[in-house]
């Protein structure tokens, strides 16, 4: 499906509640799968991948009641399976689906591995084309087995043991679907389980597993996490806040759009998630985040405690960074507000390894900015971008130079030097919901308009992308 945004004629302006996050929606519906008892969650984000995860473990055994709320979140119960521990899915030869879900297929991976299932995964186009291995082979050391296409690809079959052994693991790459599959299988193993990764990921599982009962170690310094098995979860009630990755997408709207403000409420300040937020202020944005208290203490969701003075550009001022103290509880994340303002004469920065995960899914959004900043961008260490839901080094780099930047790209590493005026063009989405995104934000600045091909891929984290656009005062967007 084709959608067309054009230049935006005036200011966004407005507070926007985005849909909840994402990574956390997956986590809350698959812990509660697994917890004994029924747990209550509301905010949950209703978008496919979201859904897959919820077909996935009713197929499981899990009992899941979330139905819409009419704010466009899912709301409900789920009785988990608890110590029955979950059933192969009957019919359909055992097989799960979990659509473009990466999320979906690594966790239930580690989920599965300590139970006496045999169940098979498969995915999309795009899912069955992204690396596997890195969590099949350290599961496959603690006793699982899988069975996999040569290149190790879904559709796999995961066949659990209730002999699950416990290990260290050192993973090449940072990546929290990794980490947090093994911490999942790390629970019904006898000891402990530790993942080191080369740097930190997001940390939604050490945060929200605590919550369902389940004490996790960690040593940030280190980026190290361990849990002590076997061990169970316990039924909680738990509130999703909106999703960091959703709003930087309309952060940036914000600061291309000239003399946009705009304020983005009631997201998690996840220092692991803030990396979009922190870059943007070193290139000179005006972004200040104003924290209410964390998700689930009956504080998200009221009225804003007023983010007042809109700072500038000094580094991470404003922003939680890695080292927060005032950081989430042991219950859930922090919980906050991000006011925005237009700020001309956006300049350069540089991504450095280190600091890529925490803003892994904004670099298309960021790489978009860095056209309409003076001098040149750089990213490192991005090699990653190349296995996500497509090959998004090489479809940003491409798209870009369409639009009229000057870009130069390598294997793990893109520069783009700005600023540019970007041309009127047709970019495809490559089924790809962050460069659906992207393209779309290209749209509000180009000379003309951008027909964004294959714009639907937005139902995989942001189904109402184009209406909370519209929400903040955008009316160049129409299908076709
Ligand atoms: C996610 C982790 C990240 C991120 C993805 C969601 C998660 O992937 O890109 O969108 O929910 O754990 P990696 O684990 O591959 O870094």
């Amino acid at each position: 499906m084709d959608r067309t945004f054009t230049r935006a004629e005036r200011a966004l302006t407005g507070t926007l509640r985005v849909p909840g996050d994402k990574s956390i929606s997956h986590r809350a519906v698959l812990f509660a799968a697994m917890a004994e008892g029924t747990s209550r969650l509301s905010g949950v984000l209703d978008s496919a991948d979201v859904r897959a995860t919820i077909t996935a473990v009713s197929a499981l055994g899990a009992s899941v009641k979330l139905v819409p709320d009419g704010r466009g979140a899912l709301a409900g119960t789920i009785t988990g399976w608890g110590a029955s521990g979950p059933q192969a899915p009957i019919g359909d030869d055992g097989l799960i689906d979990c659509g473009n879900s990466g999320t979906t297929a690594r966790l239930l991976m580690g989920a599965l591995a300590g139970w006496p299932v045999r169940v098979t995964l498969t995915g999309d186009a795009s899912l069955t084309r992204r690396p596997m291995r890195r969590v099949t082979e350290p599961l496959s050391q603690v006793g699982a087995q899988f069975v996999a296409s040569e290149s190790g690809t879904l559709p796999v079959t995961v066949v659990g043991t209730e002999r699950l052994k416990v290990t260290e693991n050192v993973l090449p790459v940072a990546s929290a679907q990794v980490k947090s599959a093994l911490i999942l299988a790390g629970l019904r193993a006898h000891g402990r389980t530790r993942v080191t990764e080369p740097a930190a990921s997001r940390n939604h599982t050490e945060l929200m597993l605590p919550a369902f009962g389940v004490p996790v170690g960690t040593d940030e310094a280190r980026h190290d996490a361990w849990v002590d098995g076997p061990t169970s979860l316990q039924a909680i009630d738990i509130d999703i806040p909106g999703d960091p990755s959703s709003a930087a997408f309309m952060a940036a709207a914000a600061l291309l759009v000239p003399s946009s403000e705009i304020r983005l409420a009631g997201i998690s300040l996840n220092p692991t998630r803030m990396g979009f937020f922190r870059a943007v202020r070193r290139m000179g944005a005006h972004v200040v985040a104003a924290g209410r208290g964390a998700a689930g203490d009956g504080t998200a969701g009221q009225g804003a405690t007023g983010c007042g003075a809109v700072g500038h550009g000094a580094a991470g001022q404003g922003i939680p960074d890695g080292h927060s103290t005032s950081g989430p509880t042991a219950a859930a994340e922090p919980v906050g507000d991000v006011h925005v303002t237009w700020s001309l004469g956006l300049h350069a920065t540089e991504i450095t390894p280190a600091e890529v995960p925490s803003l892994v899914d904004e670099i298309p959004a960021l790489a978009l900015l860095a056209t309409q900043a003076v001098g040149t961008t750089r990213f490192t260490g991005i090699g990653e971008l190349r296995v996500k839901e497509s090959d998004r080094l090489t479809a940003i780099a491409e798209a870009l130079t369409v639009l009229g930047a000057q870009v130069k790209v390598g294997e793990d590493w893109l520069e783009v030097t700005g600023p540019c005026a970007p041309r009127a063009c047709r970019l495809d989405a490559l089924g790809d919901h962050r460069l659906a995104m992207c393209w779309a934000l290209a749209g509000l600045i180009a000379d003309g308009s951008v027909t964004v091909a294959g714009y639907e891929a937005v139902e995989t984290s942001y189904p109402t992308f184009a209406d909370d656009l519209g929400a903040l005062g955008y009316c160049g967007s129409q299908a076709g």
